[in-house]
């Protein structure tokens, strides 16, 4: 059994912050985001608006591109690291408001790699023969957990959800291999110190905390490394791949890649300008839009991966 991706659906919310907005807040400028970055823009919730809002919304669209009724699935798996609420979850909240009455829904916690890791637990479960239809989502609001005063942090980061549906399938198609790992040592370069059990009161403040370079370094190593080792556990050649999905954080990361590989730059999908680092949400949007721009058809190998706090990589290898 292999899990093939039925339907995609994403989200981002209307409210849209230019860097020269932020330039108006904090000392940077539009020339140095862009240029150090390649964000020219990101999407910012509001107050009201929570990371379930968002996965809602993205995961109603895959499901009606998928043709499946929420009672048809059986799991619901949501990549977040900035849930509503620390319990419920906000797979719980999103089961509820898609009326997915047969389904167990859960949290998936990998930061920005949330997604590569809920798709992969997806389809372990799928290809185990456990359950023949699953939601995944990936869901951030980052935005809501920045120092609009630290600009090592605040520019880098935006809003949004993305979300596809695995059906089983005996066809040679779907996730063919998938590849997670975790580095907790290096844990420290990326924190959100407090709001957990270590400090419930945030003394230590609720603020993303990142040592920009170390995470680079990491970033570069991980993309190259989950890459290389995704396709050879699907016996696939890089020149084979007809679309990489990398992690949207950073263009310099994706181009360094990129030239290593020596990949041409149509087969590099970005989007990180429209909407800079949405963590868990970056690969499943950039997928949903992929399909939109018809970038991916039938047969199509793709390659999603992504890197994150944790710290943590991986990826999935998917033939459409
Ligand atoms: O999903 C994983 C999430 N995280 C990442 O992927 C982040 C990985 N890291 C990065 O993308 C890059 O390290 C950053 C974009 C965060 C920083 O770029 P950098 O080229 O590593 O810059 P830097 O930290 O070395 O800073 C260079 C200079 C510094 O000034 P001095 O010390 O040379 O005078 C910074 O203070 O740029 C300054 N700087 C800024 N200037 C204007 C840092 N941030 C800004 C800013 N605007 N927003």
């Amino acid at each position: 059994m292999r899990a093939q991706i039925i339907g995609t659906g994403s989200f981002v919310p209307p409210k849209v912050v230019t860097n020269d907005d932020l330039a108006k807040i904090v000392d940077t400028s539009d020339e140095w985001i862009r240029t150090r970055t390649g964000i020219r823009e990101r999407r910012v919730t509001d107050e009201n608006t929570a990371a379930s809002d968002l996965a809602f919304l993205a995961a109603e669209k895959a499901l009606k591109a998928s043709g499946l009724d929420p009672n048809d699935l059986e799991l619901i798996l949501v990549a977040t690291c900035s849930p509503d609420t620390l319990f419920p979850s906000v797979g719980c909240i999103l089961q509820d408001r898609l009326g997915a009455k047969h389904a167990a829904a859960f949290d998936v916690s990998a930061a920005c790699s949330g997604f590569n890791f809920a798709l992969s637990a997806a389809a372990a479960y799928i290809e185990a023969g456990k359950y023949k239809n699953v939601l995944v989502v990936g869901a951030d609001t980052l935005t809501k957990y920045l120092d609009w005063t630290d600009r090592n942090t605040c520019v880098l980061f935006g809003d949004g959800a993305g979300a596809v549906v695995l059906k089983a399938t005996d066809e040679e198609r779907g996730v063919l291999s998938s590849f997670i790992s975790s580095r907790g040592e290096g844990g420290k370069y990326l924190v959100m110190p407090g709001g957990g059990s270590r400090d419930p009161e945030e003394k230590m403040g609720r603020f993303i905390r990142m040592d920009g370079k170390e995470v680079f370094k990491f970033a570069v190593k991980a993309l190259e490394d989950s890459i290389l080792k995704v396709l050879a556990l699907a016996n696939i050649s890089l020149a084979e791949v007809d679309l990489f999905i990398p992690h949207q954080a950073n263009i310099r990361i994706i181009d360094h890649v990129t030239k290593k590989f020596n990949l041409p730059e149509e087969k590099v999908y970005v989007n990180l300008m429209r909407y800079g680092n949405t963590s868990a949400a970056s690969v499943p949007l950039a997928l949903d839009e992929a399909v939109a721009e018809n970038k991916v058809k039938k047969d199509s190998l793709i390659v999603l991966s992504g890197f994150g706090a944790g710290l943590t990589y991986g990826a999935n290898v998917v033939r459409w």
